[in-house]
Parts: structure tokens; C-alpha cells; sequence
């Protein structure tokens, strides 16, 4: 099953038109430009809760829709006049957000995608017909998070407990997600993200947004909070290995969990552990040494947060990737691939920097 990797991009015949959601959101954003990049004939509808960016002009290639995805009437206008092939559900509440505020986690994270997932049904059944084996199925991408797993390395077919609300809530998109495609309603797939770094824009409020935010707020002069540690010496720098993956990577990624056939899926499963590789915040820490020097490093303030530790330490900092690879998802350079994230948002600063 060694896979069909980006070169061969390639989306399925019926999808020519896709839905994605969450799209003023970090991922969301970056995903949109790449689809805009990778496919010029491809019709995308983005949506957010937040008016997402329009990147280009021509309303035939992009849709912008604003929308409460809690709202059923928001949720309806997005499929009225469309054919929708592919969806990405991307939208959710971070992991910090969702454990300070219950209600609001549960909502976005599991009722407005249940809520999704029901209306992309019936768009399908509308417009290709109720499954019969033969017709084609909307490609269902609910993107979701290692989060699931609350303890030490696991393989996508091991059980999961999950230690956070978020991490409660993705695993339950999940289920939601698995029965529409045991049922055939849908081809559906959940894309289990690692931290995506380094994050652009302003702070998430997931717990693990710190691992990015001591490269990029450094770097801009600003100073970032390291939540874990009391100072530079604290053999806590050591203890949290983190997995992440290069922005770049995990946005090919994303496109790649829409293109790859359904019969990859081979073990009664839908769910993918998106590979990443694992770093600790001294490893960081010293990466920003190497690219921003002392003054940078200045930058840093070590506050200990309890309860960003507590989340911190649930966390595996390793996953067993080999279902993803061999099913055609990428990698980073376990020794180049933090260094080649730390270079990229460089680049997108300089580039920024440049069109002011
Ligand atoms: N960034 C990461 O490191 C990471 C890691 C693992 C998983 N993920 C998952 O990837 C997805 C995207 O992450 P991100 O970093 O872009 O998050 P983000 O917080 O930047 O974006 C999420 C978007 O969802 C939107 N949203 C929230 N409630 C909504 C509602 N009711 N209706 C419509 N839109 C709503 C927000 O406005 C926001 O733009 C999320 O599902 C997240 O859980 C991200």
C-alpha cells in the first residue's frame, strides 16, 4: 500500500466542488490558499463564524460564506444551488477553550458537526441519489486531534481516553463520522492533526499553543510565555516531548485526506494519526538560540501554568504513524523538520514585512 504521495494530488472524478469549514481559522486559511494553488478548476465555498478571507475575486472559484454553524439556517444556506463533492469540517474550539468554557466545547466541537453531518447527508442523497454501491458519496474530511489519545504511545486501533473535554469531543466526532461511513452514507475519514507548527497569526488557545508561540512571538520582538518551566535550567524543558509537524506538511496532509481511496482503510477503521515528529521545548528553545540569538531568548518568560502542565502530561509525544505512511501521507525529517518550520515562518515574515 506504499503510498501515491503528493505528486499524484489527484481529487476523486465527482468532486469538483468543495465545502470548507473553519475557514478564517489558522488551518483554514492555509488550506484554502493551497487548494487554490493546487487546483484552478476546483470550486470552494469557505465558511467561518468569522468572515473568512477572500483570496480571489471570481466567485465561481470561491464562495465566501459567513455562517454559525450552530445556526441551522446559516448551516442550510451553504448547500442551496451547490453540488459538493468533498467536505473539510475544520471548524472547532481549541483545547484550552474548550476546557475553560463546557458548553461552548461541546457545541462547536460535537452538535454543529452532528448537525454537518446530517445536512452533507442529504446534499448527498439529493444529489447523487441514496447509496446504492454505485453512485458516487460526498468525501467526509472531519479533522480531529491526537488529542484523542490521554495516554502513552498508541496505533489508531487502540482504545483511547481521552484526558481533555476537546480530546472527549473529537473522539466523539469520530464515532459520528465512522457510522455515516459504515453505513455508506458518506466517505468519511477523520484526520487525527499533531500540533501544526509554527502557527502564524495570533495565539490559539489550545494548550500546546506555546510550543509555536516560542519561536514566532520571539522573532517579532515580542515576549512569549513559557508556560512549563521556571527558568531556562528546569528539567521541565526536558520532560514534555511534544509531537508536531511542519504547517506545511500537515496542510499537504489534509488535501491528501480527501484524495486517498476509501480502500485504504483496511482494518474497520476511519481514523488516521497524521505523522509528526517529537521535540521538547529545550530543543525549541534552542532552535530560537540558533535563529533570533540571545536577544531573543530574552524574549522568553518563564511563568510555570499548572494547568497547561497538567494538559501538557497527558500527551503521548510519540504516535505510531505506520498505517498513515503506508497509506500515502508524508512525513517531516525527524533531525530538519523543526528547523524547516522555524525557516518557513521566517520567510512568511520576511514576506509580510515586504508588502507593507
Ligand atoms: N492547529 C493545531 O495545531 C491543531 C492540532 C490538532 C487539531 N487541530 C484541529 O484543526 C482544526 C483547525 O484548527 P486551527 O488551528 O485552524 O483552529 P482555529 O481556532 O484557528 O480555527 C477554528 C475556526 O473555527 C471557527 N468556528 C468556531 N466556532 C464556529 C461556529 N460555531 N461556526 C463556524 N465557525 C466556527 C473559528 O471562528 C475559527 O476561525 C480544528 O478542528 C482543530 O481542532 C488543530
Amino acid at each position: 500500500m506504499a503510498g501515491p504521495t503528493y505528486d499524484t494530488l489527484t481529487l476523486p472524478a465527482h468532486v469538483q466542488t468543495v465545502l470548507l469549514t473553519g475557514a478564517n481559522g489558522f488551518v483554514g486559511r492555509e488550506v484554502t490558499k493551497l487548494l487554490l494553488e493546487l487546483y484552478p478548476n476546483l470550486r470552494i465555498i469557505t465558511t467561518d463564524i468569522v468572515a473568512p478571507p477572500r483570496y480571489v475575486d471570481d466567485e465561481k472559484r470561491l464562495r465566501v460564506v459567513q455562517a454559525d454553524l450552530g445556526k441551522p439556517e446559516d448551516m442550510a444556506k451553504l448547500f442551496e444551488g451547490e453540488k459538493i463533492g468533498g467536505v473539510f469540517a475544520l471548524h472547532g474550539i481549541m483545547s484550552g477553550g474548550s476546557e475553560a468554557n463546557f458548553e461552548l466545547g461541546w457545541a462547536v466541537n460535537v452538535d454543529s458537526h452532528v448537525a454537518l453531518l446530517k445536512a452533507v447527508r442529504k446534499h448527498n442523497d439529493e444529489i447523487y441519489g441514496k447509496p446504492d454501491g454505485t453512485n458516487p458519496r460526498i468525501v467526509h474530511v472531519f479533522i480531529s486531534s491526537l488529542a484523542v489519545y490521554g495516554g502513552p504511545k498508541a496505533g489508531p486501533k487502540d482504545h483511547v481516553i481521552p484526558s481533555t473535554s476537546y480530546g472527549v469531543q473529537k473522539q466523539i466526532g469520530e464515532l459520528y463520522a465512522y457510522d455515516y461511513g459504515r453505513k455508506g452514507y458518506l466517505d468519511t475519514r477523520s484526520l487525527r492533526l499533531p500540533t501544526v507548527a509554527i502557527r502564524t497569526g495570533a495565539p490559539s488557545t489550545a494548550a500546546s499553543s506555546f510550543f509555536s508561540g516560542l519561536i514566532r512571538e520571539p522573532l517579532q520582538g515580542i515576549e512569549a510565555v513559557c508556560p512549563v518551566a521556571s527558568s531556562p535550567d528546569d528539567p521541565m524543558l526536558d520532560e514534555i516531548p511534544h509531537y508536531l509537524s511542519r504547517a506545511k506538511t500537515v496542510f499537504r496532509n489534509i488535501v491528501w485526506g480527501l484524495c486517498m481511496p476509501e480502500s485504504n482503510f483496511k482494518y474497520g477503521h476511519r481514523s488516521i494519526n497524521i505523522p509528526g515528529i517529537t521535540i521538547t521545548p529545550r530543543q525549541i528553545i534552542a532552535a530560537l538560540k540558533e535563529h533570533g540569538g540571545d536577544e531573543a531568548l530574552k524574549l522568553i518568560k518563564y511563568e510555570k501554568d499548572p494547568a497547561v502542565i497538567n494538559i501538557c502530561l497527558t500527551w503521548a509525544g510519540s504516535y505510531d504513524n505506520s498505517e498513515a505512511l503506508a497509506s500515502g501521507f508524508e512525513v517531516d525529517d525527524a533531525k530538519t523538520g523543526f528547523a524547516d518550520a522555524v525557516a518557513d515562518f521566517k520567510a512568511a515574515l520576511e514576506e509580510e514585512a515586504a508588502a507593507k
